[in-house]
């Protein structure tokens, strides 16, 4: 599978590197993808580095790891044709407050960051997931308890099972938590994973859905 993994920052390249690993190739955008040559050689011939643009027209899958602030952003600079008919899976938050502040979230209750990239590519099939975890946890999570539960939401449903294969792929058990409105649930998770480590000054932890 060929995928685009759209911003370079820490979940960007965790990402690439869980798809690396399994045998897909993978191209990551950035404004400036030179900064990524020295990751690139890492990798040996499965990945390469480009603008935006040349990262979305790559993907049959795209993957959005932008800080939410610049996503609109990085999609404008990417062309909203190069996402028509994709799954674009949305890792981002909506995260507001600077150094030294409790996070919160700058969009919630009646609308949410999936929701809002849904409306920004009307044609793609967004599937949030990933979000609600830290980018050290993402791939190849090792918990005694076993897989923790990724959740995801997204309004087409081949789309979430394609997500929920990666989701199992990287070691995750996914859970399908409905349409892209629930990531009005899923935003807010994301806070409670960080406050815990803050509380805790750990961050080895993810949730898990038990059920019988
Ligand atoms: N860090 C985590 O553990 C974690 C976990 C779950 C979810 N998330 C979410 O995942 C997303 C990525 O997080 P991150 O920590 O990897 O990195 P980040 O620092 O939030 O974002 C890095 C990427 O965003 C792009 N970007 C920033 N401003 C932009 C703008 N104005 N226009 C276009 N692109 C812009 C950067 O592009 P350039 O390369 O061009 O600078 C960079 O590639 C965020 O939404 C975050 O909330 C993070």
């Amino acid at each position: 599978m060929k995928v685009g993994v759209l911003g370079s920052g820490e979940v960007g390249q965790t990402i690439a590197d869980g798809f690396l690993q399994r045998g897909h190739h993978v191209a990551i955008g950035s404004r400036t993808p030179e900064k990524l040559d020295d990751y690139v050689k890492r990798q040996r011939n499965m990945l390469l580095a480009g603008d935006f643009a040349r990262v979305a027209k790559f993907g049959e899958i795209l993957v959005l790891a932008t800080k939410f602030r610049g996503t609109k952003s990085a999609i404008d600079l990417a062309g909203v044709e190069n996402f028509d008919g994709k799954i674009v899976i949305d890792v981002t938050n909506p995260l507001k407050g600077g150094e030294g502040k409790s996070p919160e979230l700058s969009i919630g209750f009646t609308d949410s960051a999936g929701e809002t990239v849904q409306r920004w590519l009307p044609t793609a099939r967004v599937v949030k997931a990933f979000n609600a975890v830290g980018s050290a946890l993402m791939i190849d999570p090792e918990f005694v308890d076993g897989p923790p539960s990724m959740f995801i939401a997204g309004n087409d449903d081949e789309a979430k099972k394609t997500v929920s294969g990666i989701a199992e792929s990287f070691g995750w058990d996914p859970v399908d938590c409905g349409p892209i409105e629930r990531s009005r649930l899923l935003e807010p998770l994301a806070i409670l994973w960080i406050q815990r480590g803050i509380a805790t000054g750990k961050w080895h932890h993810a949730f898990k859905l038990l059920q019988r």
